[in-house]
């Protein structure tokens, strides 16, 4: 039983300072053992390359406590893959696969006292993170590294849980045609606050961001993926090159297609064509997959035929059936939970 008295139903996306995070360093070469510390403070030089330069790349995952009492994290083994390439991209050391692996286990079982219980609807969302933290002044890649994990407990990404959210189309872009839109590094993130700090002023939920080099195709919100639900049932997601890979839209993909029969295509979708699509929703670790019901694009409005009060009926299946995978009440494809010993 959990020593942590939160109101596990209503925590929201926020942070909390929980027990442990996992710290290891690079330098002379190589990244050391790593170890489990106290303090989540960082101290490091004015000079240190993330503040002048950004080197930075991060990840987002998911524990959780199942029915039965087990931990299950859902497919970390993509989050390590996509942090090495992020930190290829970034001219950063990639952190062994085996040893995220291995931090993400020692990071859940040091705060066990900070895994939602069952049935809250929260979670454990862990952040690993990597950081060039020597002194660089001249533009050029750091030579020594930080990689750290850690976890604080979530609820719902966006406030009124399975209720369609409304989305702006931003006039501003995210990424660049040929940048960095399709690695999780964290100035992407920084380029859409700006964006982000518009929508929400006029109450939209989240922005859509349309392709950088022509603003003609859908590409992604400034924190998920997209999938859109044709009239005849097919599952469309946008196929661009300044997207994150996202796991859970994978994920959702082989879902549809294998769980739920459905025809599934990654294609471009062009943004005059939303019109004819029956359902929308976002996927992405934080989000899970949240229905969309309206996107404004300079005034004008679109609502989704499955409107502003439900998920659409496609969704809702989706949602459902990978939240049962995620929680192991539906069985998983091999290799898509890691369980956690006590
Ligand atoms: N796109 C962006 C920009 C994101 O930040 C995220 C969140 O991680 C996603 C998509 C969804 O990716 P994933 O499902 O791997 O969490
Ligand atoms: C995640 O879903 O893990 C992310 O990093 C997205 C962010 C908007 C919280």
């Amino acid at each position: 039983m959990s020593k942590v008295n939160l109101d596990w139903a209503n925590i929201g996306f926020n942070y909390h300072k929980t027990d442990k995070r996992y710290v290891a360093h690079y330098k002379d070469g190589k990244w050391d053992k790593g170890e489990l510390v106290d303090d989540a403070v960082l101290h490091l030089s004015e000079c240190a390359e993330v503040f002048q330069y950004c080197q930075q790349c991060f990840e987002g995952l998911k524990a959780r406590r199942t029915k039965n009492g087990d931990i299950a994290v859902f497919r970390p083994d993509m989050n390590a893959k996509r942090m090495h390439d992020a930190a290829i991209r970034l001219e950063m050391p990639p952190f062994p696969e085996d040893q995220f692996i291995d931090a993400v286990k020692q990071v859940i079982k040091a705060n066990l006292d900070w895994l939602p219980p069952y049935g809250t609807g929260a979670s454990l969302y862990l952040r690993p993170f990597m950081i060039g933290t020597d002194p660089i002044i001249g533009v050029s890649s750091a030579n020594e590294f930080e990689f750290r994990i850690f976890c604080t407990p979530v609820g719902p990404y966006y406030k009124g849980g399975a209720k369609p959210i409304s989305l702006l189309v931003s006039d501003f872009d995210r990424s660049a045609p040929h940048g960095t839109g399709n690695i999780k590094a964290g100035l992407n993130y920084a380029m859409s606050l700006y964006d982000h700090t518009l929508c929400k002023a006029q109450g939209f939920d989240e922005n859509m961001y349309l392709d950088p080099a022509t603003r003609t195709y859908v590409d992604e919100t400034g924190g998920s993926n997209f999938i859109f639900i044709t009239k005849d049932n097919e599952v469309v997601t946008p196929l661009s090159d300044s997207i994150l890979p996202s796991i859970t839209r994978r994920s959702c993909m082989y879902v549809a297609e294998h769980y739920l029969g459905l025809k599934t295509t990654q294609r471009k979708v062009r943004f005059d064509e939303l019109k004819d699509f029956a359902e929308c929703g976002v996927c992405g670790t934080a989000a899970v997959i949240s229905p969309v019901g309206r996107v404004v694009n300079h005034g004008e409005e679109l609502i989704f035929p499955s409107g502003m009060e439900h998920p659409g009926p496609i969704t809702e299946k989706l949602l459902n059936t990978l939240s049962g995978i995620q929680e192991c009440e539906i069985e998983a494809p091999e290799g898509w939970i890691l369980k956690v010993e006590e």
